[in-house]
């Protein structure tokens, strides 16, 4: 979703601009624009609705060698996408790009005058609110800040001013900014892999605070202009993880890289020779994860799901905790209530989903203890939390979430150890789990090397399709709902999840030749269970596609069969054989298969 890029330094802004709005295509977005300024204030505004190779196209067409400049991908949420709705917007000598949402935008527009506005949009009124405060002995940085006191909603921003061509002026509230130091030049985008190739060291703004960046220094104030001492830190994104490695599209390099992603997630994590799983991160002590009665799990989409799979392993891992799992866009506007000796489990694969966030501020400022469950280094729900860890899956490039979703369950399922361990369960079931843990990397990558053509086959026969039903039962069903919204997200094809028990509660009205099923069996012990309800949709003439462990007899259309030595943990397995599923059938219908129609790769807006 939407992101910034800014430079002020000595060498060519328009490039080191359009460069960085590159690296922050995948996080989804409709338009792009980028504004440079000469010394002597001179502006080249070049905006484009789509692809940021539209916007070089215009830039190779009015080159600048300008060395200030802001550039920006816009996730419309006022006004459609279009060239005139797309950042940088300007008021006089302003000009800004902007992340999040004006909510009061209306209101500031009555009190904006003098200003011929030419977009739909809430950040053309926070432009020309800037400018009627920036009369000619102001500042711009405190014409900014005077703005944003008045403004409610989120923001990331970057402003930049034909008079005051030495300075890039960046605030944050709700939507990311990072300030990339170089020597003698300052870059400041809204994600770390913009920064990339340029320096390894930023400071990352918290919310409510405002930075004047010149070549050389980096001015850090809160928004009553009290300095703030500047932390920089080192970026730990490395050029190679951002780039495709060979493979056609960033999703496939990204189910291809489970094996070792996960290794990475496991690493000093899982000690089956000490039967000991631990978390270090948490900040709990031993007393204070025995004492632990509930946990509620949040997030939303993939990381929702992928709570939901792990509450099957955490409560059958800890005999005395109640669990939920909720989706945060929901219960940020609850009346919850969470009983004492509660935790907190804060499930984000970017770290910056605006509902997650929501939830995590709402929950800490009711005293609960909060655990991240976080794959972005350094995201804002990575800093704010009480504690948690790191899936360390690497930079996850498609919209598409699939090894966040494999580490994310991992991760919790080694939380569950931990409980357990501190509750001093018996000894059979925490080694059978972390057995399973200890070779699922292998497992994983023994399916992805004899799978991947089998899939390439199997999509050709359901790429047609317009409906699909995803079914599985007990841990499966998670997995079931999870592989539904890989389908549709990429494919386009209406897809849904259901518990297989459900389907004769309704869905099986909708079995006809629009749809097919893909059925979900695990040979243990709801084999049964799972081949009546495989019966009931094949005697409505159902197009099943059967994912499988068993090598028994199974009656459907097309079997995808799985040798794996799993029990607990097969459901993450059959996730891979849906992954692949998906990205062939988007494949097929020629789909954008990393960056999907309509989607972001953070939601960091409402
Ligand atoms: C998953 O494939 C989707 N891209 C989406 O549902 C995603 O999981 C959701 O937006 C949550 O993102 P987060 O993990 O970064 O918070
Ligand atoms: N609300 C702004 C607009 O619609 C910014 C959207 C975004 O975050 O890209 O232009």
């Amino acid at each position: 979703m939407c992101g910034i890029v800014g430079y002020i330094g000595s060498r060519q802004a328009q490039s080191i601009l359009t460069g960085g709005l590159r690296r922050l295509e995948y996080r989804g977005y409709d338009s792009a624009g980028i504004v440079t300024l000469s010394e002597n204030g001179d502006a080249t505004l070049l905006r484009a609705k789509g692809k940021v190779a539209e916007l070089s196209s215009l830039t190779s067409k009015n080159s600048k060698v300008d060395g200030l400049g802001i550039g920006h991908t816009r996730w419309a949420t006022h006004g459609a996408p279009s060239e005139l709705n797309a950042h940088p917007h300007q008021a006089g000598d302003v000009y800004i790009v902007h992340n999040g949402i004006i909510e009061n935008y209306k209101e500031l527009k009555e009190e904006v005058s003098g200003h011929e506005f030419k977009s739909e949009t809430d950040t053309e009124v926070l432009a020309a609110l800037i400018n009627s405060l920036y009369d000619s002995d102001t500042k711009l940085e405190d014409a900014v800040t005077q703005a944003l006191q008045l403004t409610v909603g989120t923001y990331g921003v970057a402003v930049v001013s034909t008079r005051e061509t030495g300075k890039i002026v960046v605030a944050r509230q709700g939507s990311p900014l990072i300030i990339g130091v170089g020597s003698d030049e300052v870059l400041v985008a809204s994600d770390a892999s913009a920064l990339i190739g340029h320096t390894t060291e930023a400071i990352y703004l918290n919310d409510g605070e405002l930075a004047v960046c010149t070549a050389n220094n980096v001015e850090l104030r809160d928004m009553a202009s009290q300095p703030i001492s500047a932390k920089v830190e080192k970026i730990e994104v490395d050029m190679q993880a951002i780039q495709k490695q060979g493979y056609d599209h960033f999703l496939l390099k990204e189910i291809m890289e489970q094996p070792s992603t996960l290794r990475s997630t496991l690493n000093g994590r899982v000690i089956p020779e000490q039967h000991r799983a631990q978390l270090g991160g948490l900040n709990m002590t031993t007393d204070e994860l025995r004492t632990v009665e509930h946990v509620v799990i949040i997030g939303c989409g993939t990381a929702y799901y992928a709570g939901l799979l792990a509450a099957y392993n955490l409560e059958r891992l800890v005999e005395d905790l109640t669990i939920e799992v909720q989706v945060a866009s929901e219960f940020r506007y609850r009346s919850f209530h969470l009983p004492k000796n509660s935790v907190a489990l804060v499930v984000s694969q970017s770290g910056e989903t605006a509902d997650t966030l929501a939830c995590l501020r709402e929950i800490k400022r009711r005293g609960v203890k909060t655990l991240g469950v976080v794959n972005a280094v350094g995201s804002t729900i990575a800093r704010e939390v009480d504690g948690g860890v790191y899936v360390h899956a690497g930079p996850e490039i498609s919209v598409a979430s699939t090894k966040a979703f494999t580490s994310q369950v991992a991760a919790m399922t080694i939380f569950g150890l931990q409980l357990a361990q501190a509750k001093g369960i018996g000894l059979k079931e925490l080694d059978a789990y972390i057995e399973e843990l200890a070779v699922l990397p292998d497992e994983i990558e023994r399916i992805l090397a004899t799978k991947n053509d089998e899939l390439k086959e199997v999509a050709e026969t359901y790429a047609t399709y317009e409906h699909a039903l995803f079914l599985g039962r007990d841990t499966l069903f998670p997995v079931a709902l999870e592989g539904a919204l890989k389908l549709k997200e990429i494919s386009y094809i209406q897809a849904e999840g259901y518990a297989t028990g459900e389907l004769k509660h309704g869905p099986i009205a909708l079995i006809d030749d629009r749809f097919f099923e893909v059925m979900l069996i695990q040979d243990n012990w709801l084999f049964d269970k799972s081949l009546s309800g495989l019966a009931e949709v094949n005697a409505r003439g159902g197009h099943v596609l059967a994912i499988t462990d068993t090598q028994k007899e199974v009656d459907a259309e097309t079997v995808v069969r799985i040798d794996t030595t799993l029990d607990l943990l097969a459901p993450l397995v059959m996730n891979v054989i849906q992954q692949l599923l998906a990205y062939h059938i988007a494949v097929i219908k020629g789909n954008d298969v990393d960056q999907p129609r309509n989607l972001a790769k953070s939601v960091t807006v409402e």
